[in-house]
C-alpha cells in the first residue's frame, strides 16, 4: 500500500471515529459544541480507561497482550465516588419501556466542558454529516460519561438500549426473540459481565433470569446485595442458537454495546462470570486457571474473573471458589457478606 493510500486509510479511520463519536454525544443528550470552552486535554481512544481529566493525565494502559494483573489494593471508599440520586432504571431494563428520545427531551442547559471522547467501534452512516448542517442543535458540548448525572446516564443508557433492540450487525439477530440489555441500577459500584442470554432471557428480555439466574441471586444474596447494587449485563445481547458461546465475530460486533454500558456506568469493580465474558474483556485467550481469582486491569477498572454460574450448576464443588472470589471483591469494596453468610 503507498503512503498516500495508507494516510487516506488513516484520514477515513479519524473521520468515522469523529462522526461515531458525534452520534454519541449526541445520544447523551448534547446540544451543540461550543467554541468557547477550552477542551483541557487531548481527546484519547479509550476514554473509560482515562481518569476524568481533573488533574494531571496519566500515561495509557498497555494493551491487553502487556497488561499484568493489578495486585490487590486498598479497599475503595464509599466515598471515592460521588453520591448521586438514584433514578429508576426500570426504562433501561426493557427496551419496551423506553423513555423519549433525547431529542424530545428537555436539555440540561448546563455547559459540559469536554473531557474524554468516546469513539465508538460503529461504523455511523455518513447522512449524519447531512443532518448535522441541517440541524445544527446537535452539536452540543461533548459530554463525558465521567460527568454523566445519574438522570443522564438512565437516559444514555435507554437510548443505548434502543438501538440495541433495532440492531442487526451479527447473525445471531435472527433467530432471536427480543434483545436482552440489562437488569440492576445504572449507579452501581460493581458491575458483571456474562455471556450472552439463554432460552429464559430471550423469552423475557432480562439478563440472568433463568436457572443460573437464580444461582446469581442467591450468590448476590449472600454478598448482601441486590439489583440496587449491582448492574448486570451480557458480551452477547441477543441469544445464540442452542446456547453455543458467541463466535470472536459477535462478540466483536455486540461487545462494543457492552463498552458502552461499562462507559457510562463506570462502574468501581468488575466480576466477569466465566472464561468467554472475561477473554473478550481482556482482548486474550487463557484457560480459567490463570484468568480466576485474581485482579485483572481492565483499563483502570479492577475486574475480578470468577466461575460461570452455569459451570456451577454442574460444578457444585466449585461454588466455594466463587464464593471466596466474591468475598474479595466485597472487600474490595470495603462491605460485608451478609450477616447470615459471614463465615
Ligand atoms: N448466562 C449468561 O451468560 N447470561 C445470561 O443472561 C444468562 C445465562
Ligand atoms: Fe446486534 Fe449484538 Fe444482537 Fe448481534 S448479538 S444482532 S451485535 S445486538
Amino acid at each position: 500500500m503507498s503512503t498516500v493510500d495508507s494516510d487516506r486509510e488513516e484520514f477515513a479511520l479519524l473521520v468515522r471515529g469523529l462522526v461515531g463519536h458525534l452520534e454519541w454525544a449526541r445520544q447523551c443528550g448534547s446540544l451543540h459544541f461550543s467554541r468557547e470552552h477550552d477542551v483541557p486535554a487531548p481527546y484519547v481512544m479509550e476514554p473509560w480507561l482515562d481518569p476524568p481529566l481533573e488533574g494531571p493525565r496519566e500515561p495509557h494502559s498497555s494493551p491487553p497482550s502487556q497488561r499484568q494483573e493489578v495486585p490487590a489494593e486498598e479497599p475503595l471508599r464509599p466515598a471515592d465516588r460521588a453520591v448521586e440520586p438514584r433514578v429508576s432504571d426500570a426504562s433501561v431494563a426493557s427496551p419496551r419501556t423506553l423513555t423519549a428520545p433525547v431529542s424530545a427531551q428537555t436539555p440540561s442547559t448546563k455547559p459540559v466542558v469536554a473531557t474524554s471522547v468516546t469513539l465508538p467501534i460503529e461504523v455511523v452512516s455518513p447522512m449524519f454529516f447531512a443532518e448535522l448542517e441541517e440541524r445544527p442543535e446537535l452539536l452540543a458540548p461533548v459530554l463525558s460519561s465521567a460527568n454523566l448525572s445519574a438522570e443522564q446516564r438512565v437516559r444514555a443508557l435507554s437510548v443505548l438500549a434502543e438501538e440495541v433492540s433495532a440492531c442487526r450487525k451479527c447473525q445471531l439477530c435472527e433467530r432471536r426473540k427480543q434483545t436482552v440489555f440489562s437488569r440492576g441500577d445504572s449507579q452501581a459500584e460493581l458491575f458483571f459481565v456474562g455471556e450472552a442470554p439463554g432460552a429464559d432471557e430471550d423469552e423475557q428480555g432480562v439478563p440472568f433470569v433463568g436457572a443460573a439466574g437464580q444461582l446469581l441471586d442467591k450468590i448476590l444474596a449472600a454478598m448482601g446485595m441486590s439489583d440496587r447494587d449491582v448492574y448486570i449485563a451480557n458480551v452477547a445481547k441477543c441469544r445464540p442458537p442452542n446456547n453455543r458461546v458467541p463466535s470472536l465475530e459477535e462478540s466483536a460486533a455486540c461487545g462494543a454495546y457492552l463498552h458502552r454500558q461499562l462507559d457510562i456506568v463506570r462502574p468501581k469493580l468488575v466480576v466477569a462470570l466465566g472464561k468467554a465474558a472475561a477473554n473478550f474483556l481482556l482482548g486474550r485467550s487463557s484457560p480459567m486457571d490463570q484468568l480466576r481469582g485474581i485482579w485483572h486491569d481492565l483499563r483502570g477498572i479492577p475486574m475480578m474473573v470468577t466461575w460461570h454460574p452455569s459451570y456451577l450448576l454442574r460444578n457444585p464443588d466449585a461454588k466455594k471458589d466463587t464464593w471466596q472470589d466474591m468475598k474479595v471483591v466485597l472487600g474490595r469494596l470495603g462491605r460485608e457478606p451478609a450477616p447470615t453468610t459471614r463465615t
